[in-house]
């Protein structure tokens, strides 16, 4: 397969960069692809004429996206559009990678598929509208929905960010009353591997790591696991560490059509978290 992937530089491009290295891959750094620029954009594709176009590029940094919203709604929505209208026209299969914060948060049980997005952060409202002009533009999509981020390569990640901190012997005040299934990037390259080669139904996928735990409970595992000061780390309410975006409280996603389909490949976080770790390559 020709596959053309977005964002060359970022986390999860460089997981889906080795899953897919057996394939004609063209995977542009944002300064030599800027999906933004919409002529570019489709240059690309006429030149590379991709089999698949799998798009994780995003402003991804929530708080940043408030003050910015015209920047992330161009990139995370609008750009995801002209993708979609492009898939159209030269018959590639679109892959969008899209996020559990399009939920408000407010259930209490895993979110399904079909659950109502409410987003409530302009990041959240910036993804949603790339999922819905997808929707609108073409039919050979897959949106895949996913949550809490973490594996080598790109900027940063939760994990980096507690070990640099608890290592250095700094105190980490972390949320203990959001919840979310922090998913292995690795896993998530795999899983996206898999949905394409069995060629399943186009549409809207959850797909994140089992179980779930709130921010808190994920950095001591993270201090536990590298045998570090887990005294180091303390529970802060959402109310007492405020950020300029709202987060949803409870954003654990429920990977109902891949269960459905029998091919959910997802461990538990803790133990993804321990495959990560034990790579040694954080
Ligand atoms: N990270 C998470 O926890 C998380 C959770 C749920 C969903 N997601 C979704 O998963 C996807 C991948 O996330 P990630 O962790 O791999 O993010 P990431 O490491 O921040 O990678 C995103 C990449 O997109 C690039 N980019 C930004 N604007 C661009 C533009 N206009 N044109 C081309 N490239 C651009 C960034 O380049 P620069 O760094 O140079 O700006 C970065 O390399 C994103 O769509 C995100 O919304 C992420």
């Amino acid at each position: 397969m020709r596959i053309l992937i977005t964002g060359g530089k970022g986390q999860l491009a460089h997981a889906l960069k080795r899953e897919f290295e057996g394939h004609t891959l063209y995977a542009p750094s944002r300064e030599e692809l800027d999906i933004a620029d919409f002529e570019k954009l489709r240059e690309t594709i006429e030149e590379f004429k991709p089999d698949v176009l799998i798009n994780p590029a995003a402003l991804t940094a929530v708080d940043f996206c408030e003050d910015v919203p015209e920047a992330a709604f161009i990139i995370n929505g609008i750009a995801p559009g002209k993708m979609g209208e492009l898939a159209e026209q030269f018959s590639f299969v679109l892959v969008h990678i899209s996020t559990d914060y399009v939920f408000s948060g407010e259930k209490s049980s895993p979110y399904l598929e079909d659950d109502c997005p409410l987003p409530l952060s302009v990041y959240g409202n910036s993804k949603l509208v790339g999922e819905n002009l997808i929707r609108a533009d073409t039919e050979r999509h897959y949106v895949i929905r996913t949550a809490g981020l973490f594996g080598p390569g790109g900027k940063g990640n939760f994990v980096k960010f507690v070990l640099k901190n608890v290592m250095a012997g700094r105190e980490l005040s972390i949320v203990n009353d959001r919840y979310s299934s922090p998913t292995y990037t690795v896993e998530l390259a795999s899983q996206i591997r898999i949905m394409l080669e069995k060629g399943v139904p186009y549409g809207i996928y959850h797909a994140t790591s089992e179980g779930e735990c709130n921010w808190y409970e994920f950095a001591r595992k993270i201090v536990e696991l590298k045998g570090g000061n887990t005294e180091l780390v303390k529970p802060v309410s959402s109310e007492q560490f405020v950020q300029r975006a709202r987060r949803p409280r409870y954003s654990v996603l429920e990977n109902g059509k891949l269960k459905s389909l029998g091919i959910n490949l997802f461990s538990h976080c803790f133990e993804a978290l321990e495959k990560y770790l034990i790579s040694g390559e954080i």
